[in-house]
């Protein structure tokens, strides 16, 4: 993947997401045709409603970073975006977020009801670990590799990781967090699975062990500026650019970094975050570029 002429980021992340979409298409074709209803279809429709597929090309770039062709690896970094869209149709149920709009489409349980969405969320999440563990994947990877890929994954979605700051982001709506309460909850409810993607990448990427806390230290930076672009982009966003309603988070009164210190303090939060980044893998050299451009991309995107 690593190109001789400069290109700009987006070029980058579209030829990134279209191959990790091709995989996608790929998947929960033939289940269509059993008893299952709509169930199939359900997990489709969110799976392949877009999305910036950001957690998968964050594994490419640090995979390219450490001198490896990332494209062969596409069907064990799915499961980062199997999990994430998961996370994103419960986060939408009308008992978490209740949000109508996502990826610019009605979201899953208004097209397909609240129980197909659960059931399609924990079908998704479950296939992450099928794709994991599938013997197809044996000569590819190691078991021993695979293993460390299942164990970063399933911390970095479940109860120390997102789901849990997912319940403390319901739990402390209306209440006011402190600083350092607020950056754990965002640590966990988006930090930790784009942490995990770092991490899987190294796994991937064969990184010597500096290399690795090197990768870890941009995935934990990067993790949290991501979140406070998001919060950002509630206040400043526009829905029609987003895909998702904005300006809902202060009527839910939710805890982001702009409600706590105002709009120009989370905007240099964010950009304090991207230069952790960089600092941390200022030693990768050239074929780090993609991973320094996606870090910017990051803080400064408008959707
Ligand atoms: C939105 O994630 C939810 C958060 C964790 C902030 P993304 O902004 O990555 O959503 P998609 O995948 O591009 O739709
Ligand atoms: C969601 O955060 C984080 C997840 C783990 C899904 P938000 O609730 O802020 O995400 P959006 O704004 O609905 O995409
Ligand atoms: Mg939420
Ligand atoms: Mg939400
Ligand atoms: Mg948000």
């Amino acid at each position: 993947m690593a190109d001789s002429q400069p290109v700009a980021i987006e070029a980058y992340l579209n030829r990134c997401k279209n191959a990790v979409e091709q995989f996608l298409d790929s998947l929960f074709v033939k289940e269509q045709r059993t008893d299952y209803g709509t169930l199939a279809e359900s997990m489709r429709y969110s799976l392949l409603a877009g999305g910036k597929r950001i957690r998968p090309v964050l594994a490419m770039a640090a995979i390219e970073a450490l001198g490896k062709d990332p494209i062969p690896y596409i069907p064990l970094l799915a499961p980062l975006e199997l999990i994430h869209t998961y996370s994103l149709i419960h986060d939408d149920l009308p008992s978490m977020d209740n949000d109508s709009l996502r990826r610019g489409k009605p979201t899953n349980h208004v097209i397909y009801g609240d129980a197909t969405a659960i059931l399609a969320g924990d079908a998704l999440l479950t296939h992450a670990f099928t794709l994991l563990s599938d013997p197809d994947y044996d000569k590819l990877v190691s078991f021993e590799i695979r293993l460390k890929i299942i164990q970063e994954l399933s911390v970095g979605a479940g109860v120390n990781g997102m789901v849990g700051g997912q319940q403390m982001d319901i739990a402390s709506e209306g209440k006011a967090l402190n600083l350092s309460s607020l950056e754990f909850l965002h640590q966990h409810k988006t930090g930790a699975l784009i942490r995990a993607s770092l991490r899987i990448g190294a796994l991937l990427g064969k990184a010597s062990s500096p290399d690795f806390e090197h990768m870890d230290r941009y995935g934990q930076a990067v993790g949290i500026a991501f979140q406070i672009a998001d919060d950002l982009l509630d206040v400043e966003g526009d829905a029609a650019l987003l895909g998702k309603a904005a300006q809902k988070d202060q009527d839910r009164h939710k805890n982001t970094y702009p409600g706590l210190m105002g709009v120009e303090k989370a905007r240099n939060m964010a950009r304090h975050k991207l230069n952790e980044a960089l600092d941390a893998i200022s030693s990768f050299g050239e074929k780090a570029k993609h991973l320094r451009e996606l870090a910017s991309y990051i803080i400064e995107r408008r959707n």
